[in-house]
């Protein structure tokens, strides 16, 4: 069963479950740098092999820090179980390939993260695994698309950077209508802002590398089992073995079992220690993200060189509504998207920045710029770049913790130079 939800998300985040691991006393889970672990009897490693005990074997497949990073994730996400992975890409194909056979498909809301974009229209592709992507808002075109081969829904809680927001609760009654999971990545919310298991979602994943650790410094993802999902056989007859063994826990064991052992997407212990550091303080550090970006959104409204802004915290966003019903008050996020006149003007702005880092990421405790057409999808073709939302004139800023007056003062000097 899921750890008692005994304390507030505050608490939780930095006490965690107790812990299955022996720490000696120590207040935070060591670095088990290892590779193998010894058995003392033949008896024991086999039956750690077969099952019949718990225990580590091998750094591919298990770690003990590796494993206080996934009891403190389950706890936050409010789900049974989880895979902590290399990366969150590498979380995101395991989760899909663990359900997806030859001949399969699945219906993904399209405003979705670049390289999710590429693996679930190009690489599918090729082993005839097929996405039908729509309007992630749109429940009636999410409906049409499911057929007789269909095997899940698939969402990201904040579009990334489309930033909008679809009603998970929706979705997952239409997903259970037809026996099927839904799935979400909860990077850009994260379990602080949302929790998608409560809202009725089947499986959570996220990149850790983002907000979760917080600092930059550890890539890594996440596949939350919700534990709830009964996996009908008319759908999922090759989920039967996997049901025998694991019972509520058949996916992940499915999960990891046929691809993240073999794939060998194993995290590092040292990036699960830094992450298990940087969860410490996701709290407070989304409390600070939140109220910065609401204030950021607001300056950067006022300033006649910008065109528009997309957050879902302004009371004119096309997802304001539902940001605050299914966040309950909570806040709307740390990014968001706005517009200059065009490419020049964006490049001749963020060359102007001073303290704010131009860099490929998101989710830092700094605040981080990118101009998205000229880099994460530059490779891709003009239609491609239209139907993702993905402009010239756009910028997209991860606000980060900073003194907010230091963060507008610096975009205002960027653009005092147009
Ligand atoms: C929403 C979302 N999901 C998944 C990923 C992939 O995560 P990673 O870079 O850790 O593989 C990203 C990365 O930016 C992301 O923004």
């Amino acid at each position: 069963m899921a750890p008692k939800e005994e304390y507030h998300f505050n608490t939780r985040v930095i006490h965690g479950p107790p812990s299955s691991e022996d720490w000696q006393g120590a207040t935070l889970a060591p670095i088990f740098q290892t590779v193998s672990h010894r058995h003392a009897t033949a008896e024991s490693l086999s039956q750690t092999f077969s099952g019949q005990k718990t225990g580590h074997i091998y750094g591919r497949l298990s770690n003990p820090t590796i494993r206080n990073l996934e009891e403190k994730l389950t706890l936050l996400e409010g789900g049974l179980g989880a895979v902590v992975t290399a990366s969150g890409m590498a979380a995101i194909t395991n989760a899909c390939m663990a359900l997806l056979r030859a001949g399969d498909e699945f219906v993904a809301g399209n405003s979705l993260f670049m390289s999710t974009y590429l693996l679930f229209t190009n690489v599918f592709k090729k082993y005839d695994m097929t996405v039908r992507l729509v309007e992630s808002s749109d429940l009636d075109e999410i409906e049409k698309a499911i057929n007789a081969r269909t095997r899940f829904i698939y969402l990201e809680t904040i579009g990334n950077p489309k930033m909008d927001i679809p009603d998970l609760e929706k979705t997952a009654a239409i997903a259970h209508r037809y026996g099927l999971p839904l799935i979400v990545d909860n990077t850009i919310a994260t379990p602080y802002l949302c929790r998608p298991l409560d809202l009725g979602a089947d499986i959570v994943l996220h990149s850790t590398t983002k907000y979760l650790s917080g600092h930059g410094a550890a890539t890594g993802g996440v596949i939350i089992d919700g534990g709830e999902f009964s996996w009908p056989e008319d759908r999922f007859p090759d989920f039967k073995p996997f049901i025998d063994r694991k019972g509520p826990l058949a996916f992940l064991d499915k999960a990891w079992r046929e691809h993240h052992i073999n794939f060998g997407t194993t995290q590092a212990p040292f990036h699960a220690f830094l992450t298990i550091i940087g969860l410490d303080t996701l709290a407070i550090r989304m409390e600070r993200h939140m109220e910065n970006t609401l204030e950021v959104a607001g300056f950067l409204k006022e300033i006649p060189e910008i065109t528009w802004v997309n957050y879902p915290g302004l009371e004119d966003n096309p997802s304001h509504e539902m940001a605050k019903k299914q966040f309950e008050g909570k806040g709307f996020g740390g990014m968001l998207t706005f517009g200059l006149k065009d490419q020049a003007a964006c490049f001749k702005f963020i060359d102007g920045l001073k303290l704010i880092y131009h860099l490929a990421n998101l989710g830092d405790c700094k605040t981080l710029v990118i101009h998205p057409y000229s880099t994460q999808y530059v490779s891709f073709d003009e239609s491609k770049r239209e139907a993702l939302a993905i402009a010239p004139d756009m910028i997209r800023l991860s606000v980060g913790i900073e003194a907010v007056e230091d963060i507008c003062k610096d975009l205002k000097q960027a653009l005092n130079r147009f």
